[in-house]
């Protein structure tokens, strides 16, 4: 049965009489499973036994390529027709039209704010943007050359002893508190760290500025009196922190909830998250993406490297998705964001190289076979060094546009009286019992 739209335009929660029928060929018994939302439940399996003695069914999904954790009101993906949609509003509508603040209420309240919520919400996030002076001694523990991401995943789970209040998770006021602190705080974490790497002092935040143009001030602010950021770059980078803020139930996202669920601190899940985020097939895929076109180098090398990747020898970086089989909806919007960014900043050399490998990918066979497309980091990465961020920084740019999406994952974890900690069960193929051997006779 589908799905039926709500008055209010949400999708129903259908409760439907539909059900499975399973017939347990070993046995020839036949069981009948309840649908609900297209879903199975796992646990309904675990009634399906050859006798009493017999632990039950389980599934088995490693990877979970077919397993639903969580409902979810959040973020709504179709792979197969590349959309995105944040509690509803296309991603286009909310790149053209709001700001990541807006957005990042909408993410974790469930509506657009109004004029005086939005203006309270970004107050909120304003006043909490400084960091304390003990973070900063923290920052220079780490060696001179230390990688940005590495000092920023640190650095958030050690927020948690500077708030230890933070593990009253179940007081709306102080998840609340804890939300405004995270999602002000990572631009601070995050230029540290890069001021760090470079040996230049750290800059204070600037509550004159708005959220993108404040980061850019924190980042790149010499002698100046009062940095001014550039109003095209700002717009560039906070449409950027947009097209990331959530993704449904991503690595990262599934990492808060799985690591929350355990009723920690959202500091230490919020780590764990970025910790996720920081691999190569996740968020550390926008600085391979660069590292594969220097290697390439030139557009007459491009041919080989795609038959190098065809022989298995390594993968296209910033293609290919687990959910999208169709072009990322975000790296659309991203390829049209270049050339005005490339307008200011003069064009990247790489872009070049990076259209004609799309060009030339999607029209082999290889890549259309297996529905190869650019994802959000094939392009996002030759925008933020354009803009002069170190390829290093480029994991940490997604982060911090991601945490108001691992908040928003993470409060609706906790008000979700279906979940429990997760702990997900395994096929064991390991020895059955056998005595150890003393040492002398091994
Ligand atoms: N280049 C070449 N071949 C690829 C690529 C790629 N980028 N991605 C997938 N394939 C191939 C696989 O080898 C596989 O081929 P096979 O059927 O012959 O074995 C087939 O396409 C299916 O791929 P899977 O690995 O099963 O896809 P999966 O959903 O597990 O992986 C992933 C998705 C991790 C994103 C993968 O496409 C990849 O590694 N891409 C490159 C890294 C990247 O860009 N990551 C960013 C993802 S977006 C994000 O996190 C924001």
């Amino acid at each position: 049965m589908e799905p039926t739209t709500a008055p209010s335009g949400q999708q129903k929660d259908t409760r439907t009489v539909d059900t499975l029928t399973i017939t347990d060929n070993r046995t020839g018994k036949q069981y009948e499973i309840p649908i609900d939302n297209g879903t199975v439940k796992a646990i309904d399996l675990r009634q399906i036994k050859v006798d009493a003695e017999d632990f039950g069914m389980m599934t088995y999904d490693p990877a979970f390529m077919n397993t639903a954790s969580c409902k979810s009101k959040i973020t709504f993906i179709d792979g197969d027709k590349g959309i995105l949609r944040y509690r509803g509003y296309p991603i286009d509508e909310l790149a053209e039209r709001c700001s990541y603040l807006e957005t990042a209420y909408l993410l974790i309240h469930g509506e657009l704010p109004n004029k005086a919520q939005l203006e309270e919400w970004t107050n909120n996030i304003t006043t909490h943007t400084f960091v304390h002076e003990n973070i900063k001694k923290f920052m220079d523990g780490f060696h001179y050359d230390a990688n940005p991401m590495g000092m920023f995943v640190s650095t958030i789970a050690a927020l948690s002893t500077f708030y230890p209040s933070a593990k009253k998770i179940h007081d709306p006021q102080e998840r609340m508190l804890t939300i405004y602190r995270l999602i002000g705080k990572v631009p601070t974490l995050a230029a540290f760290a890069y001021r760090h790497s470079i040996g230049m002092p750290y800059v204070h935040p600037d509550n004159e500025l708005t959220y993108a143009e404040n980061f850019l001030n924190m980042m790149f602010k010499v002698a100046e009196p009062k940095y001014k950021p550039n109003a095209v770059l700002a717009k560039a980078l906070d449409i950027l922190f947009i097209l990331h803020a959530d993704h449904e139930q991503n690595c990262s996202a599934n990492a808060m909830r799985s690591v929350g669920s355990s009723h920690v601190d959202p500091y230490s899940a919020a780590a764990a998250a970025a910790a996720a985020l920081y691999g190569p097939l996740h968020g550390g895929a926008n600085a391979e993406v660069l590292y594969m076109l220097d290697e390439i180098g030139s557009k007459d090398k491009i041919p080989a490297f795609i038959r190098e990747v065809k022989d298995g020898k390594g993968k296209l970086m910033g293609f290919g998705h687990r959910v999208y089989k169709n072009y990322d909806p975000r790296a659309k919007i991203i390829k049209k964001l270049a050339d005005q960014v490339f307008e200011v900043t003069g064009r990247n050399p790489k872009l070049d190289i990076a259209l004609e490998l799309e060009r030339i990918a999607l029209e082999d066979d290889y890549f259309v076979k297996r529905k190869l497309y650019p994802n959000v980091d094939f392009y996002s990465g030759l925008i933020y060094q354009a803009m002069k961020f170190p390829v290093d920084m480029f994991p940490v740019l997604f982060a911090i546009g991601r945490m108001s999406g691992w908040l928003a994952q993470w409060q609706e974890l906790l008000l979700d009286p279906e979940q429990k900690i997760a702990r997900p069960r395994q096929v064991y193929l390991g020895y059955d019992k056998r005595e150890v051997v003393s040492l002398s006779k091994r």
